[in-house]
């Protein structure tokens, strides 16, 4: 089965002529990875949610589509507005909806609350690696519900929901709002221990504690406490700007050798991500409004390894890698979250990188993959001049590196898949063609 459809009705394709500058400005979008999560938690409460700056992308459709089948009344408004109303759950069992998506576990919580009883579908989303729910299930087994695997749900009950003490092996961010979203109606007090605190599990807490739920989080400890409350009520809540859109625009722009302003970004959230950037060279200053990004003289080479929060993102790893083909020397990308997300360096040889991809980590920095044989470590060496070839992209923040690296090339790239890309990313295209880019669908 697909892990993701649903867009075979529209072209599938993207002609991008490459190597022209791009500059300008642009308008970032709600994160893709939080609203989704914010539409989830306004089913906690039968009151009215509000939820500001949606993006209209595949993603928030697909989990549109599954509050709809639970029972909630939504509306996608101008202006990038969602208003959502679950009076009851008309359905407690899902398992049929395809699997597109990583959101249907976190409606576990929920349900259960609600109702007592929750069927979801296995996850889908994009394969970057063996992503087990493991973290989750056992989390909410502790928090008093029995879970059953059936042949393709997840088969959720619980008569009453109690608080726990969590601690996760690692700080997963999908984990960490399962346990939120189910801690917050909970009879008691839950904390989690080496929790997920990345800036779109401290929005879903904004919103939480917005809607009635008693959380504090310590995020420098990673720590979180819930006491769980009868009820929550509705909230009018604002999801935060993309970071990764942030990421993509940015590199983007640097690539072909262009300034760009990103409107709306949180110099906060993208810490990581500029401080690695102005060690490569490049300038960042922050302006009323956004952040301006302009490119080095000179690329210089660097060691980067991804983390959780408030380290460098996986999901920024990919456009990254474009900007590294173009630095001077051999640069580091250590994967230490997702143990397979260096796949996509294969097309990015066949566009003129020098790549190297190891399953070694680098010495003296091992990572919870050391000694595992998986390829988490790659070696690029620059400056190369990329060149534009026809590929096919399986996953969002690969295919987006393609886009990229066939936006600073030489030459005609033929990108097909990008329905990976619509699912994250809103009027792609045409977002990119502002910024002086020759990108057409086909
Ligand atoms: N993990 C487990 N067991 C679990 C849960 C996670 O072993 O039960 C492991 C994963 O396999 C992975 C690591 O923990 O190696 C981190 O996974 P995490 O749970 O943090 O990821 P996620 O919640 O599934 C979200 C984003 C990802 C983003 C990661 C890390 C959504 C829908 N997805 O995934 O975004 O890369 O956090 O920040 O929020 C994307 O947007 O392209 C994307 C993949």
């Amino acid at each position: 089965m697909p892990y993701y459809g649903g867009m075979s009705d529209r072209p599938n394709a993207f002609v991008i002529h490459g190597g022209t500058i791009l500059a300008g400005d642009v308008v970032l979008r709600g994160s893709k990875n939080a609203a989704s999560k914010a539409m989830v938690a306004s089913l906690l409460t039968e009151d009215a949610c509000v939820i500001e700056n949606i993006p209209f992308s595949e993603e928030t459709a697909i989990t549109r589509e599954l509050c709809e089948r639970i029972g909630s009344a939504v509306s996608f408004e101008d202006d990038h507005i969602c208003r959502m109303t679950t009076p009851r759950i008309r359905e407690h069992s899902v398992p049929e909806l395809s699997r597109r998506n990583r959101i249907p576990i976190l409606a576990i919580g929920p349900l259960l609350a609600r109702g007592g009883v929750a069927e979801v579908p296995f996850l889908g989303g994009d394969p970057i690696g063996h992503r087990p729910i493991d973290f989750h299930l056992e989390a909410l087994t502790r928090m008093g519900a029995t879970i059953e695997r059936r042949e393709h749900s997840y088969h959720a009950s619980a008569s009453r929901l109690t608080g726990a003490d969590i601690v996760l092996p690692f700080p997963s961010v999908g984990a960490t709002e399962s346990v939120l979203l189910t801690a917050v109606l909970a009879h008691g007090r839950t904390t989690v221990e080496n929790a997920a605190v990345e800036p779109e599990v401290q929005n879903l807490i904004a919103m939480l504690q917005g809607m009635g739920a008693v959380i504090s989080a310590d995020a420098a400890a990673k720590r979180l406490e819930i006491e769980g409350v009868a009820a929550l009520h509705g909230v009018r809540h604002r999801v935060i700007s993309d970071r990764n859109e942030a990421v993509s625009f940015a590199v983007a722009a640097l690539a072909t050798g262009g300034n760009i302003l990103l409107r709306g970004a949180d110099a906060a959230h993208l810490a990581a991500f500029v401080a690695i950037l102005e060690q490569m060279g490049g300038r960042v200053t922050e302006e009323k409004g956004g952040l301006l990004f302009a490119p080095a003289e000179r690329w210089a080479r660097i060691a980067v390894e991804t983390a959780p929060h408030p380290g460098f993102m996986t999901d920024w790893q990919q456009p990254l890698a474009v900007l590294l083909t173009r630095a001077a020397g051999t640069s580091i990308l250590h994967e230490t979250v997702y143990e397979d997300r260096l796949g996509y360096l294969r097309d990015m040889g066949r566009m003129g990188a020098r790549v190297d991809v190891s399953d070694e980590c680098p010495e003296g920095r091992p990572c919870r993959f050391a000694g595992r044989s998986f390829n988490h470590v790659a070696r690029i060496t620059g400056p190369t001049a990329l060149h534009g070839i026809d590929l096919a992209i399986t996953d969002i923040r690969a295919g987006m590196a393609h886009v990229i690296a066939a936006l600073s090339a030489t030459g005609t790239s033929v990108i097909s898949g990008i329905a990976h890309l619509d699912r994250g990313y809103e009027k792609l295209d045409e977002r990119l063609r502002g910024l002086g880019a020759d990108i057409t669908r086909v």
